[in-house]
């Protein structure tokens, strides 16, 4: 989603603006702009496409300069990408950046037209800009504190007012927004990959308090001016981790960090061979007493909350429900106050996710987040959270912060199983030391790769593809199949492999490779019988399974196989290679692979 910038300090802010900007381009955009305070006049330069465009134009029409400007990089929601709606918005006296959607913009608009303002651009940002105008009374807190009053919907926004050129004003809802202090100035920013190679301090503004930054100072009030004393938060997130560390896309440097991020997420929360979650605040009583357990999220974290599902389940007997955050939010899912709803989110910011949230604490919930960036509005918001520790993830398609809630997942599930007496202490520190191995288990099989990238040179040509599984393989193969998707653009479905002939089988054809995984053993024979049915139709077959399974010469073209663990904590080694196959794909189809089109990582709309 779009991304925000802004810098007011001792040194020309144009590179730095790029410069951040360009670490927020993980978050998806298609149109990016910059307005610089140069000589007490803002100067603006934007434009579609990517950041490079942007600064071809500014070769073109001519370089901004200033100490004081705001940036920001647009997924266009209201307007198609252009140069006319791309951010910043504004005239001479006023420009704004914005991150998020104005509900009433249309209403809005309507009542500037009948005072008498045009609108040159489709978006809703627009409006907000010409609503500062209309109420511009000289008082930029005066004035924002009014259009916040009018203003329904999502905001980040960073302001310049042409008549307090060394200030950058700032104030957000819903929509992510940070405040940098640096020693050669302060920053706004949506995230802190953008301010990491300034500075690692930063305030985090929470709704509707407005900030005012000059090159040595910030303040924060709320709207009616009462000041804001705010607590200074230190990122312990390095540069090296927002770089490609000589990697050729972050996707596969992610990929690779999945050991690490594993063992860093998981060594906190096991204490003397046990799981141990209390440091989160969620004891064991609490665990057990609850009727109902809801998991909520979207895209990958969902995936991750189905194999929660599978795992709790099986060990804990314990009902969990998996929802879609957008669909949970309008199906009225019957909450009470003896259910837990566990949100589970990379970014934190995840609009339909948050909404989720909301609707589960109206309803009276115990709310748990799984979250991985510190501070987000989910962590924020929920009774209990649990952080996962993967470090920034910056390619779009989400690999470490997938295994890292999975590794939550399992950590509950014992928890759970153990507390309710499900399982004994000696099941689970057994199962919990198997959670220890991953990460090593994970380094091992990481060399899977040439593999992998022989099996992409087969699929790269398909137009669509099938996964299929049963059980925990299932619920992996929807992750395997969303990768595909969404970074190569070759169609894929995951099927339930017992489910296939009942309609599906019939897409059928040697021109219909499928990807099979069958790591569980006690439904092998099963997936077998499924994988034989499509084979003998022509498909070609690709199958991830363990070491030493029977058979395995002849009921695949191609076999990936992986060490031998408990059928439960198969999927976090299946997840390494479905990965691989993901990204070698796209690369070989020369796809944008850390930014695929139409994607954001962050999506903080509805
Ligand atoms: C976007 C990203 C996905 C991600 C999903 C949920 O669609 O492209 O990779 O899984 O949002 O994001 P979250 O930050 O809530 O995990």
């Amino acid at each position: 989603m779009c991304g925000i910038v802004g810098f007011v300090g001792n040194e020309d802010c144009v590179d730095m603006l790029i410069d951040g900007l360009s670490k927020l381009e993980y978050r998806g955009y298609d149109s990016a702009g910059i307005a610089v305070m140069d000589n007490k006049q803002i100067e603006v330069r934007k434009s579609k496409g990517r950041l490079a465009d942007l600064t071809a134009k500014m070769e073109k029409e001519g370089r901004l300069k200033g100490t004081c400007g705001i940036g920001h990089t647009r997924w266009a929601t209201h307007g198609e990408p252009s140069d006319i709606n791309s951010h910043p918005h504004g005239n001479k006296r006023i420009s704004i950046v914005h991150n998020g959607i104005i509900e009433n913009y249309r209403d809005l608009k309507a009542f500037l037209i009948d005072q008498g303002y045009s609108f040159v651009s489709e978006t809703d940002t627009e409006v907000v800009a010409k609503l500062l105008d209309y109420y511009y009374d000289g008082n930029p807190v005066d004035t924002i504190a009014k259009v916040i009053g009018e203003i329904r919907g999502s905001y980040a926004l960073g302001i310049l007012f042409r008549d307090f050129p060394d200030k950058i004003y700032a104030i957000r809802k819903d929509s992510p927004l940070i405040i940098g202090i640096a020693k050669n100035g302060n920053f706004i920013a949506s995230d802190v990959p953008a301010i990491l190679k300034y500075t690692k301090e930063y305030y985090l503004l929470e709704a509707n308090e407005i900030a005012t930054l000059t090159k040595d100072s910030v303040s924060v009030c709320d709207i009616h001016k009462n000041p804001i004393e705010k607590e200074l938060n230190v990122a312990d997130w390095d540069l090296d981790a927002a770089e490609k560390g000589g990697y050729e896309h972050f996707m596969l440097k992610e990929i690779n960090e999945q050991p690490t991020a594993i063992k860093t997420t998981i060594a906190p929360r096991i204490s003397e061979g046990m799981p141990y979650l209390e440091e989160s605040g969620m004891t064991k009583e609490m665990l057990k007493g609850y009727n109902r357990i809801y998991i909520v999220a979207c895209g990958t974290a969902m995936h991750a909350g189905l194999i929660g599902k599978y795992v709790i389940e099986k060990l804990a007997k314990v009902e969990v429900t998996v929802d879609i955050a957008s669909e949970f939010r309008y199906r009225n899912p019957i909450i009470t106050d003896k259910d837990l709803v566990i949100l589970i989110s990379q970014s934190g910011e995840t609009a339909d996710t948050l909404a989720a949230l909301h609707l589960a604490k109206e309803n009276g919930a115990t709310t748990m987040s799984v979250v991985n960036v510190k501070g987000s509005s989910i962590a924020r918001g929920s009774d209990i959270v649990v952080y996962t520790h993967a470090g920034p993830e910056i390619s779009v398609a989400s690999t470490k912060a997938y295994a890292v809630q999975l590794s939550i997942m399992y950590l509950l599930a014992f928890e759970l199983a153990y507390a309710k007496e499900a399982i004994s202490e000696e099941e689970c520190r057994r199962l919990t030391k198997e959670l220890q191995e991953i990460p090593d288990k994970i380094q091992d099989i990481l060399v899977l790769k040439e593999r992998c990238q022989f099996i992409a040179s087969r699929l790269v040509n398909a137009e669509s593809l099938l996964y299929i599984g049963r059980g925990l393989d299932y619920a992996l193969s929807m992750e395997g199949s969303l990768k595909l998707k969404e970074i190569s653009y070759i169609h894929s479905e995951s099927y339930a492999a017992g489910e296939l002939k009942h309609g599906t089988i019939s897409l059928i054809t040697e021109d219909m490779p499928v990807i099979a995984i069958a790591t569980q053993e006690n439904l092998f024979e099963k997936t077998l019988s499924n994988i034989k049915e499509v084979k003998s139709r022509g498909a070609k077959v690709t199958v991830i399974c363990r070491e030493g399974t029977k058979d395995d010469k002849t009921f695949a073209n191609h076999l990936v196989t992986l060490p031998n663990m408990d059928d439960l904590m198969m999927p976090m080694l299946a997840l390494v290679p479905m990965q691989y196959i993901a990204y070698y794909t796209a690369v070989l189809k020369g796809c944008d692979v850390d930014k695929p089109r139409n994607l954001a990582k962050s999506v903080t709309v509805e």
